[in-house]
């Protein structure tokens, strides 16, 4: 039986995880985290690039049946490199973000992410392709992942960096906010606690689960009431990595490997 294979530069796409794994308990999922490579949100196009067709090409070597890019960063500069050289279909979280964000009605839409994401203005052409009529203020938060990496969702210095990027989202009148990174739905305890009611924030990760469902049915099975088994790999499995892979998944992995997946594409 082959699996879902999910990649991101770190942690953060385990909560891309979580939310397939809550609709879809029966797969199963091999992650791979290119912690080795992180970040991948300051990089450039082409080492991105590079490095996500290399992580996928690992990944093709568990026998998948669908890939999912679970970085934005990945998704935004390196979605087609990928899909050319894989022989499954390849699910990115840009495109599902930016129709969950539209579907909420929002006429002005606040995009948080990566340096990378955000200037290769990939969730600014999704929604046009939507809705041209939609306005939308983008903003680099670069300090975000590497607080998400250290565990530090509900803190204070996470409330005061949070209020740094959000407010001039919400002084513009942003109705709605994508988390247009996988590792920032681990902030979500400071981002609400900052925005307070004024805005909605979509979670990529979840609209990704929605996405599978819906356009890879066919490849998704739901009447094995089984429960089906998840491999973590990570390229660099600092202390630090373990920790949180530990604290995002709620239990300790029961696969957990170190790969090196240098020239594999
Ligand atoms: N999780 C990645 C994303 O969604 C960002 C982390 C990084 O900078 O590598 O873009």
């Amino acid at each position: 039986m082959s699996s879902i294979g999910i990649f991101d530069s770190g942690v953060g796409g385990l909560t891309v995880l979580g939310a397939l794994r809550r609709r879809l308990p029966g797969e199963s999922y091999v992650y791979l985290g290119d912690t080795a490579r992180l970040p991948y949100g300051t990089k450039s196009a082409a080492t991105v690039q590079r490095s996500a067709v290399n992580a996928a090409a690992h990944l093709a070597g568990h026998g998948l049946k669908l890939l999912i890019v679970a970085c934005n960063t990945a998704s935004s500069y390196a979605l087609d490199a990928v899909a050319r050289a894989s022989s499954v279909p390849v699910v990115g979280v840009v495109e599902p973000g930016a129709g969950a964000a539209v579907a909420t009605g929002a006429r002005r839409i606040g995009v948080i992410g990566t340096e990378g994401t955000i200037r290769s203005g990939a969730y600014q052409s999704a929604i046009a392709d939507l809705d041209p009529e939609i306005e939308v203020e983008a903003v680099a938060c670069p300090l975000l992942v590497p607080l998400a990496e250290e565990g530090w969702g509900d803190h204070p210095v996470t409330d005061q960096v949070a209020r740094h990027y959000l407010t001039p989202l919400l002084q513009w009148g942003a109705e709605t906010v994508i988390l247009g990174c996988t590792h920032y739905p681990l902030l979500l305890p400071s981002l609400n606690r900052v925005a307070g009611s004024k805005v909605s924030f979509v979670d990529s990760a979840s609209a990704v689960a929605t996405t599978v469902m819906s356009d890879h049915s066919e490849l998704i099975d739901t009447s094995s009431g089984a429960v089906g088994d998840v491999h973590i790999e990570l390229t660099d499995a600092s202390d630090r990595f373990l920790r949180i892979t530990r604290e995002i998944l709620g239990a300790e992995p029961e696969h957990l490997e170190v790969v090196d997946i240098e020239g594999v594409a």
